[in-house]
């Protein structure tokens, strides 16, 4: 059983103030004389502990570096990131029929995914350790931030694709930014598999959500929810419904909330619920939930429209699972039909997303239609990534344009049908 308690001495390991703790065995280990990224002792995960925790007082700035109180460094290679909407979205509010919904659009990022927060920090301890290649395995999204930040920091980037599955905007991100890229004949996790066998034998510093301190850098996403919405409602929300892929995002809100508890800034009983919502034909961490496994069960075949999420071993499961069970949350399954609804629906209100990110309100509107979710309740849907990521689902979600002469009659004529 993971344990995530976040009270401890500060041990001799530490450097300025941070360290590594296996969340399994407690082993604590150095922050940046190695690259590690797993416990050497049992394998298990690790996460990055502070001598201190900041309360909300002590944040100031703007974007992911605004909260360098809570992060290992106090800045970073940064485009800049971070700082995304709030959107209020109030057709879809009334729609799905809650107390208030908002969405957090992290496509909004300067690479158009959240993945930015993580490389900002990532980039910058890569930087510390003095490593030469960063690597990674993605989806997509993370292997466009990888190439952007990495190119951004003079640093030879390599990434793993699984061959066709990848949406075109993520491809030309990666090879315009300089990455160098390997389509892999297999899915995303076979891609993980390899690439951190890569950084086990030295050959590049691993900058998947596997690395502790991507997470530190995404666990901003909660910091500024918080704030964003008590700025507007003067109170906390109760549930964030979120993609599920890795489980690094689900992990890395549940460590920004666990932080400000252990800082006294965040009541125990003010935690969000965090919902985690992944596509049907990627499940794994909706068994484990519905079926109360420890971990998750890999997925071998695994297939969805929202190629984001089509991941069959979700690596942070320990991490993320105690925290939607710890909060109260739940995860839910949902049809890429009901995922390409849901991102018309975001569209209609101007809120551009590629389809994993819809996920999120599609898996909200099934929880309130069950009566999981409550009329009550304060949401915040996580909308992960820009419509742009995947022109190919977007073109096919949206209108077909029509052929019409090059003549002012033949259109008025054409539109008067
Ligand atoms: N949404 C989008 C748009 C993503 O790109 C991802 C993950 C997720 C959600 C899931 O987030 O892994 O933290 O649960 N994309 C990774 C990638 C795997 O390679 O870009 P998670």
């Amino acid at each position: 059983m993971s344990d995530l308690s976040l009270a401890a001495a500060t041990p001799d390991c530490a450097d300025g103030g941070v360290w590594l703790t296996c969340i399994e065995c407690g082993e604590q280990l150095a922050p940046f004389d190695e690259p590690t990224y797993r416990c050497p002792d049992c394998g298990g995960l690790l996460e990055a502990r502070y001598e201190q925790y900041p309360t909300f007082e002590e944040f100031s700035g703007r974007g992911v570096w605004r909260y360098d109180a809570a992060l290992p460094f106090d800045h970073g290679v940064s485009l800049p990131e971070g700082d995304t909407p709030l959107h209020e979205v109030p057709r879809l509010e009334a729609d799905v029929g809650v107390r208030s919904l908002r969405v957090k659009h992290e496509g909004m990022n300067p690479t158009g995914s959240f993945k930015d927060r993580g490389m900002t920090v990532g980039v910058r301890v890569a930087e510390e350790l003095g490593v030469s290649r960063l690597a990674c395995a993605s989806t997509g999204n993370t292997s466009a931030a990888l190439a952007a930040y990495g190119g951004r920091a003079d640093l030879e980037t390599l990434v793993l694709l699984p061959a066709g599955k990848v949406a075109a905007g993520k491809v030309a991100q990666a090879a315009l930014h300089g990455a160098r890229i390997l389509e892999v004949d297999g899915n995303f996790d076979a891609c993980l598999d390899i690439v951190s066998e890569l950084a086990d034998r030295g050959e590049a510093y691993l900058l998947n959500s596997l690395n502790p301190f991507r997470l530190e850098g995404q666990k901003t996403i909660g910091f500024e929810i918080l704030e964003a919405f008590r700025d507007d409602y003067g109170r906390v929300p109760d549930r964030i419904v979120l993609p599920v892929g890795n489980a690094g995002n689900t992990a890395a809100l549940y460590k920004a909330f666990r932080e400000l508890v252990q800082a006294g800034a965040l009541a125990e009983d003010e935690v969000p619920m965090l919902t985690g919502v992944q596509a049907a034909g990627a499940a794994p961490m909706v068994e484990a939930i519905e079926e109360g496994y420890a971990d998750t069960e890999r997925w071998e075949d695994v297939e969805t429209r929202a190629t984001a999420i089509r991941i069959g071993n979700p690596v942070n499961a320990p991490k993320a699972l105690p925290g939607i069970r710890a909060t109260g949350g739940t995860a839910v399954a949902v049809a890429d039909d009901e995922i390409t609804d849901a991102q018309r629906a975001l569209a209609e209100e101007g809120v551009g997303v590629e389809p994993a990110s819809a996920a999120s309100v599609a898996g909200l509107r099934k929880l309130r239609e069950e009566g999981v979710v409550d009329e009550s309740e304060d949401v915040v849907c996580l909308t992960t990534g820009h419509l742009l990521k995947d022109p190919d689902a977007a073109a096919a979600a949206g209108a077909e344009p029509e052929p019409v002469a090059n003549d002012t009659e033949a259109i008025l004529d054409h539109l008067s049908d």
